[in-house]
Order: structure tokens, then C-alpha cells, then sequence
């Protein structure tokens, strides 16, 4: 198989990455996507770096055994401890995306972003990952977070264009500096489901920033760069796995995703 010809690896806590494997296969028609979610051990916005980065090694080594030319981090709490620790451990020799960097130089080169806001897991919030490297990019940024970790799992319940959500939503960005931002980061890659939501809540217009598009659009870069591209339209199923199947991730799997999707169960932790 020629290396443009390969899948890529795309890997979540859950379900919630499913938002970049879509926006990959929006960008990337020709590629062949291979997306892994732990769903035994999530959330990982809970747990400990040491076991985020348990699960992340197994992960990436499940993705390299399917012969993927790429790995996508497609999770915030994961890229939070996991990305470099990939690199270095593994000695990866294919590229690895994480779901922060692309989006930080996004707002960083920003002329528009100056109070900038963060949403998302308790992990990803208290690591500061966001505000160190946005500070190392651009010192006169101004960033306010907010760990949100009712978000993930209301989402993922099917919560979210209701009066619950909207609530929820309201409580959270109400309580903090969030409301005099010109940007928001949305830091875990559940909350492009709740983009539109979070919209309506601001009275003046925001940008919000949705990591999965970006990702997608950094996955691409790189990807040309390193001429592995896939140049013509691939023939092969794209596989979805996870670590424990049920109907209900089966069902949400496709809110996320747009479409029709059959999960697989592959316990790689046993
Ligand atoms: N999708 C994960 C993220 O982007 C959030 C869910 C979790 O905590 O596992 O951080």
C-alpha cells in the first residue's frame, strides 16, 4: 500500500471526537479515516495525566498496527498530556495532530482576538495548556477559563437545543468574565454541537473558534507537506471502533458524526 493510500488514525476519548473525524472527511474526502474511542474510559476530562497517557499509548499502538499514516488526537484532555509524551515515547514516524496547537496559532495570528475565552474539561482548563501557548505565540492575549464538565455528557445524552441545555449553557458562561470576550475557544471537541447555542446566548456577535475544523485544516497542511495526500478517491470502508459497544453509543455515534455509522468493539485493554 503507498503511503498516500493509507488510513488515518483519528482517537477520542468517546464519541465526542467524531466532530473532527467529520470535519476531517469534509476536508479530506480521499482520505480513509480509521476513529478509535475509549468509551470504557470516558470522560477523560476526570482522569489522571498518568491514565490519559496509558490510554493514549495504547490507542496510538492499536492506529500504527492498522497502518495509519497520520494520528489525530481529536480530544482536548488528551492533546493536554498526551501529545509530545506520543512523539517521544513511541518515536513516531508518522505525523501526530493535536487538537490545540493548530487552534491557538489560528487565534494567536487573530487581529480580531483579544479577550479571548475558554470552554471545556476540567483536565484541559486546570493543565493552563491553552493560556501557555497562547502567551508563548502572543503575550497581549488575554485569556478566561472555564472548566464546563456538565457540557460533554449532556451532550452526548442527546441534551442540547432544549430548555435543559440552554440553561445549563446560561449558568455557565453567566458566572465568569465570559461575557465581555470577542472569541471563544471551544476546547473539547463535544461542543461543536452546541456552537449555534452558544451563538444565541451572546447579545453581541463572537467568534468562536470550532477546534475540529481547524484540525482538519492543519491535518491537510501537513499532509501536503509531507506529500502523503490521497490524491484519488479511496474504495475502503472507514472503520470506527471502541473499547465498549452499546446501542446508545451506537446512536449517539451518529449525532456526532452526521451519518449512519457502525461501531465495532475492540478491547484493546483487556
Ligand atoms: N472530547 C473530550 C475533549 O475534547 C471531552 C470528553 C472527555 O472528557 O472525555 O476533551
Amino acid at each position: 500500500m503507498s503511503d498516500a493510500s493509507r488510513p488515518i488514525g483519528i482517537f477520542d476519548s468517546g464519541i465526542g471526537g467524531l466532530t473532527v473525524a467529520k470535519a476531517i472527511k469534509e476536508t479530506l474526502p480521499n482520505e480513509q479515516i480509521v476513529y478509535f474511542g475509549d468509551t470504557v474510559h470516558m470522560p477523560y476530562g476526570d482522569k489522571s495525566s498518568h491514565a490519559i497517557k496509558t490510554y493514549a499509548k495504547r490507542i496510538t499502538k492499536f492506529l500504527l498496527n492498522q497502518n495509519c499514516k497520520a494520528i489525530v488526537i481529536a480530544c482536548n484532555s488528551a492533546s493536554t498530556v498526551a501529545s509530545n509524551l506520543l512523539d517521544k515515547e513511541l518515536k513516531l514516524s508518522v505525523p501526530i495532530i493535536n487538537v490545540i496547537d493548530p487552534t491557538v496559532e489560528l487565534v494567536a495570528k487573530s487581529k480580531k482576538a483579544k479577550f479571548i475565552g475558554l470552554i471545556g474539561t476540567k483536565k484541559t482548563v486546570s493543565s493552563g495548556v491553552y493560556a501557555k501557548r497562547l502567551k508563548s505565540l502572543n503575550a497581549n492575549l488575554k485569556l478566561y477559563s472555564k472548566a464546563t464538565p456538565l457540557l460533554a455528557p449532556m451532550i452526548e445524552e442527546g441534551y442540547f437545543n432544549n430548555n435543559i441545555s440552554r440553561t445549563i449553557i446560561h449558568s455557565y458562561l453567566s458566572s465568569s468574565h465570559l461575557g465581555t470576550i470577542d472569541t471563544l475557544i471551544l476546547g473539547c471537541t463535544h461542543y461543536p454541537l452546541i456552537k449555534s447555542e452558544i451563538e444565541q446566548y451572546y447579545a453581541q456577535p463572537i467568534h468562536i473558534i470550532d477546534s475540529s475544523i481547524v484540525t482538519a485544516r492543519a491535518l491537510k497542511n501537513k499532509l501536503t507537506k509531507l506529500h502523503i495526500l490521497n490524491k484519488e478517491a479511496h474504495t475502503k470502508n472507514d472503520l470506527f471502533y471502541v473499547t465498549d459497544y452499546t446501542t446508545g453509543f451506537e446512536k449517539a455515534a451518529q449525532l456526532f458524526f452526521g451519518e449512519e455509522i457502525k461501531l465495532k468493539e475492540s478491547r484493546i485493554f483487556d
